[in-house]
């Protein structure tokens, strides 16, 4: 189909432009995908068809930048057994492991497939796959490449843990090599979880090194569980993203806010490890660009909505609602290093999402509602 498509009746716009961030009365034009104006109603170009939004507000398409949806298996029991009062340690991971190295590439793919469907049903046209689940050079690049058929976004995360019965340096040694070599095809991103239990400093520098050298972007789970080397290490490489961020020092702080190191948080794992919400105010007070995402996975995060994440963000963290939404947009685009997603100004992919709601603020004012009215992708309507 080609043409361009006027919305109007859009109560308020939330752009996710700095520029020009809420607009009310506005409207939209698509030409070919893409926005082709942003602007009030008033003041709007004629088009060959129109959508009227009817009132309702209007958003970016989320841009979820943290997620792991390549696996098989469940993790009910985990779950049940941390809400009786069990720590998360991470340990969990190896279950998931099992269970995805167990499983045909059909059924990885279906379930992967139905997560991202899920997930753009809530408003995310943009969505981020790691691997993580397979740790042998076999299943970590077949992961991989059943990713690359969802999302441009795909990240190398051999380094998620140890698998059992391996030697932690061989490991390594194994991820910074043949793994590496049999991944970055499928990849544009890489990934280590730095943690007491996976990752240390030096083992983490070396294969975030390796994958930079075979042409990857970094990006690190850093600071999760406890305080660590992982924040500094993402700033210095230069990562585009540190995610969790949950145990932070004043240094770690000025380093995410100096550097251009996106703070990637994702308060689903804490709410679904019953854990201490990072703290969001002193990121973004010390300038620092915050992200949020959903960290989909079966363990920390079973959660595939961005909307819940804004409202976590808003109440248990002491983000404004329009920070929030920032975050959840621009803030996602900023983590991939994109700037034809997070935001809708001429030039960016029309993925746009119309709510049932007046303003973007019933995402946190409403939460566990669901409130996505009509989804474009690259301008064109979803189907119900
Ligand atoms: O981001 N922290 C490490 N990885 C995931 C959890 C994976 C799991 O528990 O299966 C996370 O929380
Ligand atoms: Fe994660």
């Amino acid at each position: 189909m080609t043409g361009t498509t006027l919305i109007d009746g859009i109560r308020l716009l939330y752009t996710g432009d700095p520029e020009r961030e809420e607009i009310p009365d506005a409207a939209l034009v698509i030409d070919n995908g893409l926005l082709a104006w942003a602007g009030p109603a008033s003041r709007a170009p004629d088009a060959d068809e129109r959508v009227d939004a009817g009132g309702r507000a209007v958003i970016p398409g989320f841009v979820d930048s943290h997620a792991h949806l390549v696996f098989a298996g469940d993790r009910t029991a985990e779950f049940q057994a941390r809400m009786s009062g069990e720590p998360y340690t991470g340990g969990g991971i190896r279950t998931t492991v099992a269970a995805t190295r167990g499983a045909g590439d059909a059924e990885l793919a279906t379930r992967a497939f139905g997560l991202v469907n899920e997930m753009l049903a809530q408003g995310t046209t943009t969505v981020e796959i790691k691997s993580g689940y397979g740790l042998s050079v076999e299943d970590e690049r077949r992961c991989l490449e059943l990713a690359t058929v969802l999302t441009d976004e795909t990240t190398f995360l051999g380094a998620h843990v140890v698998p059992s019965g391996m030697d932690a340096d061989a490991y390594v040694r194994l991820v910074a090599g043949e793994m590496l070599e049999a991944c970055a095809p499928y990849a544009k991103w890489v990934d280590v979880f730095c943690e007491r239990g996976a990752f240390d400093g030096d083992q983490t520098r070396e294969i975030l090194t390796a994958g930079v050298k075979a042409g990857l972007g970094a990006r690190v789970h850093a600071n999760q569980l406890t305080e660590g080397p992982g924040v500094r290490i993402a700033c210095e490489i230069g990562a585009a993203s540190a995610d969790h961020c949950t145990h932070l020092t004043p240094a770690d702080v000025d380093a995410l806010a100096s550097s251009g190191t996106v703070a990637t948080l994702l308060p689903g794992a804490e709410f679904s490890t019953r854990s201490p919400y990072p703290d969001a105010r002193r990121l973004l007070d010390a300038g620092a660009t915050v992200a949020l995402a959903t960290d989909c996975n079966p363990g920390s995060s079973f959660t595939s909505s961005m909307a819940f994440c804004v409202a976590l963000a808003v109440r248990e963290m002491r983000m404004t609602p329009l920070e929030a939404i920032r975050a959840a947009t621009y803030g996602g685009a900023r983590a991939l290093r994109r700037t034809d997603v997070g935001w809708l100004r001429p030039g960016a992919r029309a993925d746009i999402v119309i709510l049932d709601a007046p303003s973007y603020v019933h995402l946190a004012y409403r939460p566990g509602v669901p409130l996505v009215h009509q989804v474009f992708h690259n301008g064109l309507l979803l189907e119900e």
